[in-house]
């Protein structure tokens, strides 16, 4: 179930109190989307310090003037988040999220359709900023190879995103054969990447790392990315 929690125009300490204890009485089932008059970034350190291993959060629309985030409990409380496992579990979601979209856009639900594709667009964007401003540069310093893998990584974003526009282009037009080629062709492209990512990358990264922990808190926390001036644009 999905219950909303409105805390524009609340303190920061206001708002925390009140989404720790909304948070608290929440099942795993449940998903509470919170609209914020901020960017979330001084609920959500006192939130991880409080609740972590225990929750995601991702955001749904970025402002000004307010935000909205999805705030889900985990399946199961971890202790310790890994880099494989964080970054693996945003995959699937980005993958959920575009499947949704494409089962929309193939009965041309065209509501259905852009909820779920500005949500991927967001997710996606959210998930290159995480890699590239806060993980890759970790893993170069880490391992001292910057023309690596970290560098097609980068490269294969910036093709995603190409395709990512083309398809929203198509979408805002209603060219439902657009969004289809453009979409098939980027779920290709997602999948070739994200294997190499979960399989090689991630796992060297956990292996070489030290405490992912804390970078792992760095991404979580990381101001939401605004599409329209995200990486790439
Ligand atoms: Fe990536
Ligand atoms: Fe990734």
């Amino acid at each position: 179930m999905e219950q909303q929690i409105n805390l524009v125009g609340k303190t920061d300490p206001e708002a925390f109190s009140l989404l720790a204890t909304q948070f608290a009485s929440t099942s795993a089932k449940d998903a509470l989307v919170v609209t914020l008059g901020n960017n979330g970034e001084g609920i959500l350190i006192p939130f991880q310090d409080r609740f972590w291993g225990e929750f995601e959060w991702h955001p749904l629309h970025v402002g000004p003037p307010s935000w909205q985030f999805i705030l889900t409990r985990s399946p199961t409380k971890l202790s310790k988040r890994t880099i494989g496992e964080f970054l693996g579990a945003d995959h699937h979601r980005c993958d959920e999220l575009f499947i949704q979209m494409e089962n929309a856009s193939q009965a041309k639900d065209v509501t259905g359709a852009t909820t779920c594709f500005t949500q991927f667009k967001i997710g996606m964007n959210q998930h290159f900023a995480m890699e590239e401003t806060v993980f890759f540069p970790a893993f170069e310093r880490a391992t001292g190879m910057t023309q690596g893998p970290t560098m097609v990584m980068r490269m294969e974003h910036r093709q995603m995103l190409g395709l990512i526009g083309q398809a929203a282009q198509a979408l805002e037009q209603g060219k439902w054969e657009g969004v289809s080629r453009a979409g098939s062709t980027l779920m290709i492209l997602m999948r070739q990447h994200n294997i190499k990512e979960e399989q090689m990358l991630y796992p060297m990264a956990d292996q070489h790392m030290g405490d992912a922990d804390v970078l792992v808190r760095s991404m979580q926390k990381l101001a939401p990315v605004n599409p329209s001036t995200g990486p790439g644009k």
